[in-house]
């Protein structure tokens, strides 16, 4: 009878917003029984501001040994320019809780252009580019990217083994041809997978053709496995595929399950300060993502209800005015809602 503890952490911008319509599924979850405790955080830019906290060392401690969960919003703040406080939560969750796995699927829907397709970006969340290591002198930048093979066989493991569940190929995005080292790790990591998955239809690509295959026809690809920084940029273009950024989900975690708190769940888009506080912001993403972590910790029930209803909505034709609609954020949610079992 364990109670599975979320915490919210709803951020800046649209990620307050889009967070107002999945928050209600937690307690809706609960009233069909499911055990939960929800508890809302401050952090982002205001706390920031206000405090000059960004995550403090106590807090995150916490929600790595205290939660279950995290649930999260959006963050970045046109008034905090270097981004150090998205760094120091965001970067500092995925990487500290080694939420090695960042799932981004693809699913347009219905009434969309490309329904139907299916497709699943695995992009690996904790290294690569994303390390955080470089240096700054006059004339002279340097970004490094550390990959280790221990995070790399995790991201492509669980990629392997959804595509053997999906009967679907699986694409690995590269530049092994100039990156030699890092990539090269990932496609030797990649080719010892493949000889123990043989029943797997799996290849590499080099990246910048792989786009370009993608725009042409996405749907021969089913799992598309990439670092994280290839990873960020194609799945900003899968998510055009399924209607915009506003509605495309992502879950986090950590297959080793190093810590309690193992899964972060969020939509693919930011804060979107151009539409911030108006009303506009699509919650699908938020709300997608919500049903990802309900499926995750094991309540299929709910998910699916939760992606039904969804898509139900949209069949209706509601739409936020990214997707050509006029209903604001809360109308959308609440639609979606009224949609639910
Ligand atoms: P963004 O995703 O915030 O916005 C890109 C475009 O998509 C904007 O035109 C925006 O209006 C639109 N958009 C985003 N979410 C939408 C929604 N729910 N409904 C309708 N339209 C939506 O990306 P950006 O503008 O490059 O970045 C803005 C800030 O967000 C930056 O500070 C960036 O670092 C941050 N960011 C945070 C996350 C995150 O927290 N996971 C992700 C991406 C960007
Ligand atoms: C995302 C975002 C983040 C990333 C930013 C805000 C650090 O673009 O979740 O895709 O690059 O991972
Ligand atoms: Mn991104």
């Amino acid at each position: 009878d364990h109670i599975t503890r979320i915490a919210l952490i709803p951020g800046d911008g649209a990620g307050p917003e889009v967070m107002a319509e999945a928050e209600p599924l937690l307690e809706w979850a609960r009233a069909r029984g499911r055990r939960l405790e929800a508890e809302r955080l401050p952090y982002g830019a205001d706390h920031f501001l206000a405090t000059g906290e960004t995550l403090p060392e106590a807090a995150y401690a916490d929600l790595r040994d205290r939660f279950d969960a995290i649930l999260f919003g959006a963050v970045g703040d046109p008034r905090v320019p270097d981004g150090r406080h998205a760094e120091e939560i965001l970067l500092r969750l995925r990487q500290g809780l080694e939420l090695t796995v960042n799932f981004r699927p693809c699913r347009p829907l219905p009434g969309t252009r490309m329904a139907g397709l299916h497709l699943e970006v695995f992009r690996e969340n904790t290294e690569g580019a994303y390390c955080l290591q470089g240096s700054s002198e006059p004339g002279r930048a340097v970004d490094l990217a550390v990959h280790t093979e221990g995070a790399v066989r995790r991201l492509l493991e669980a990629a392997f083994l959804r595509a053997r569940a999906r009967g679907c190929t699986l694409t690995l995005a590269h530049k092994a041809n100039v990156l030699k080292h890092g990539h090269g790790l990932w496609l030797r990591v990649f080719q010892d997978l493949r000889a123990a998955h043989p029943e797997v239809p799996a290849r590499g690509m080099h990246a910048d053709a792989l786009l370009c295959a993608l725009v042409q026809d996405p749907a021969p690809f089913g799992v598309i496995a990439a670092d994280n920084y290839l990873g960020d940029l194609i799945s900003d273009l899968t998510a055009a595929f399924a209607g915009g950024m506003g509605t495309a989900p992502s879950l986090s975690w950590a297959p080793h399950r190093p810590f309690r708190c193992a899964v972060l769940a969020e939509p693919v888009h930011g804060s979107a300060p151009d539409i911030a506080g108006q009303g506009l912001a699509n919650p699908v993403g938020m709300i997608l993502s919500t049903a990802l972590l309900f499926r995750h910790l094991g309540w299929e029930t709910e998910a699916r209800a939760v992606e039904e209803a969804v898509a139900a909505t949209l069949r209706d034709g509601a739409r936020t005015s990214d997707l050509g609609g006029n209903l604001s954020t809360g109308e959308m949610g609440t639609a979606i809602r009224e949609q639910l079992p």
